[in-house]
């Protein structure tokens, strides 16, 4: 089949999220609300199986991360000393005609001729307004366009009967300067802080300020103490942590991908500072000392290393949950964009249908945090090494990724349009999501071959209860059975369990007890023994 263009793509895609109850608007029913989504039955199973994946990777299967839930709301004070409060902005800009507001980083270059007004007057009501404004007339469009939208401009001043003064044009080329939707001047950038403010107690005062978290990550950094103290883990050694985060962006868009209420599964890995390591053994090794993958740490490892490590373990899990490396780009960020406190970032993208997006950050934090807050509240956030006999404020590998953009990412990944044949073997095209069954929101569908039949329903629903303490379970008997693997294709379903007369034995007692097996993608069937489904199917799940 053709491929949708991308576009279209993304059209088909938020439409099954909606249809089939993954991903719905928040506070639908009362027009929306821009930045923020609610996740139906099937988006809440498929984030809670990304979680779930994450937590047990990044913490169970390993001896050396803890876990942390902390609160949302923390105390300020950890907002300054992290820099969230005065640097946390994107530069922002203003429609000046319809207030609209715009990520100055994301206003499409204009091209053509600029009207340019010095004020306008209303001589009957003895009114004049001496704002400047001007407007991007592009190359076809009439310049009665540009003095309408003037007019309006000095309408919204009180200048009723504006008469236009001092008309002069320029022909302007890529100019960020202008509303690319209605070609009004838009207002100097100025910065703009992301953060959600809120007051904690009855007073709304400034006293009385504070922020939903921006991130999950400083709330490690606050309990670094008591988890080391509780864990009793040695550097290097990390405390991970799943949990809401909140940004007023400017622009929330395509889809749940930038929203202003998210999802955070972070890893703030503490590790020894170089001079330590090259004190304990003598040396630092170098990227080009590393064995080949998969790296296993080493006691001569600086902060390079670790970083290369931490990404390649995050590579490695997206495979193991359906995202293959040509899905993938490995992207190191330039010298001249890393944050301050990075020493390098390793971003994670996603080839979107909208295009190559982040997915995940893993930076080299170096000691900014932890330094940060031994500052701001005077409380020691050192370390002492015994091995090393050394005290020091630990360095940090921090690998970042968004709930939420990774369920986008395998909603993306998994739509797969193909053929499949009807109940009479012809040929029909269907929508199939192709999850991962690790991260699939249900694991198995049960369906008796007919509903009006007592005994087919009957062992049906005895192999539902069978499978159902072990795996998430979906039983259907409603409609033709081609119908019903249609439904749960395009829920994602991997597998699905079909009772028939064999099942009952009516065929020979050689047949009887088992059921067929089918395979999503392939579509292609087996004959299973009911006391073999379990084990079967715990094998391709996990
Ligand atoms: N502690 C580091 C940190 O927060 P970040 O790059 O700002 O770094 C990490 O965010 C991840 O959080 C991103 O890679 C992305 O997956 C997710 N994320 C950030 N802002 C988001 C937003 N507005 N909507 C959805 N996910 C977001």
């Amino acid at each position: 089949m053709a491929e949708p263009k991308t576009s279209e793509l993304m059209e088909k895609i938020v439409s099954l999220c909606k249809r089939r109850g993954f991903i719905f608007q928040s506070s639908e029913i009362y027009g929306g609300l821009n930045g923020f989504w609610d996740y139906g039955p099937l988006g809440a199973e498929l984030k809670r199986n990304i979680k779930e994946c994450w937590w047990r990777s990044m913490t169970q299967l390993r001896d050396d991360v803890v876990g942390l839930d902390a609160s949302i709301i923390m105390h300020p004070k950890i907002w300054e000393a992290s820099g969230h409060t005065s640097t946390f902005s994107d530069l922002m800009v203003d429609c000046l005609l319809t207030k609209k507001r715009f990520r100055a980083d994301q206003v499409e270059p204009q091209t053509g001729t600029a009207y340019f007004y010095t004020g306008a007057i209303d001589g009957g009501a003895g009114k004049e307004s001496k704002d400047a404004f001007s407007v991007l007339v592009p190359a076809g469009k009439p310049p009665e366009s540009a003095r309408k939208a003037a007019k309006q401009f000095y309408q919204a001043r009180g200048i009723e009967n504006p008469a236009l003064l001092g008309e002069r044009t320029e022909e302007v080329k890529d100019s960020t300067r202008y509303n690319p939707e209605n070609g009004s001047l838009l207002t100097e950038p100025r910065p703009f802080n992301l953060m959600l403010k809120t007051y904690v107690g009855p007073v709304e005062s400034e006293d009385n300020n504070a922020y939903l978290r921006p991130e999950t990550a400083q709330a490690i950094f606050v309990q670094f103490k008591n988890t080391l103290d509780v864990s009793r883990q040695r550097v290097p050694f990390g405390v991970c942590q799943i949990g809401k985060a909140f940004r007023n962006e400017i622009n929330p868009r395509n889809f749940t991908f930038r929203s202003r209420e998210f999802e955070q599964m972070e890893l703030e890995f503490f590790i020894r500072p170089d001079e330590v390591v090259q004190k304990l053994t003598g040396s630092i090794a170098s990227l080009s000392d590393a064995q080949p993958s998969p790296l296993v740490p080493q006691p001569n490892w600086g902060w390079e290393l670790w970083h290369k490590y931490w990404v390649e373990q995050r590579i490695r899990w997206y495979e193991s949950i359906g995202l293959g490396r040509d899905t993938l780009v490995e992207y190191w960020q330039e010298k001249g964009e890393l944050a301050h406190y990075a020493r390098a970032c390793v971003d994670i993208l996603f080839k979107f249908p909208f295009g190559t997006q982040e997915l995940e950050g893993i930076a080299a934090r170096s000691d900014f945090d932890l330094t940060q807050h031994q500052k701001f509240s005077g409380k020691s956030m050192e370390y002492f090494d015994e091995e090393a006999k050394a005290k020091y404020v630990p360095h940090v590998i921090e690998p970042s990724a968004g709930v939420d953009r990774l369920a986008l990412a395998l909603i993306c990944n998994a739509y797969c349009e193909d053929q499949a044949p009807d109940e009479k073997g012809k040929l029909e095209s269907r929508v199939v999501m192709k999850f991962h069954p690790r991260i699939a929101p249900i694991k198995v569908a049960v369906f008796p071959l007919l509903k009006n039949k007592p005994e087919l329903v009957q062992k049906a629903k005895a192999v539902r209860d069978l499978l159902r303490p072990h795996m998430s379970v979906f039983y259907d008997e409603a409609g033709a059975i081609g119908r019903r693997y249609r439904r749960q294709d395009e829920a994602g379903t991997p597998f699905g369990v079909t009772i028939d007369f064999d099942t009952l034995g009516e065929k020979g007692p050689e047949l009887q007890d088992t059921v067929t097996l089918r395979d999503r993608d392939t579509m292609k069937q087996e004959r299973v023994r009911i006391g073999d489904l379990v084990s079967m199917l715990l094998e391709k799940i996990r």
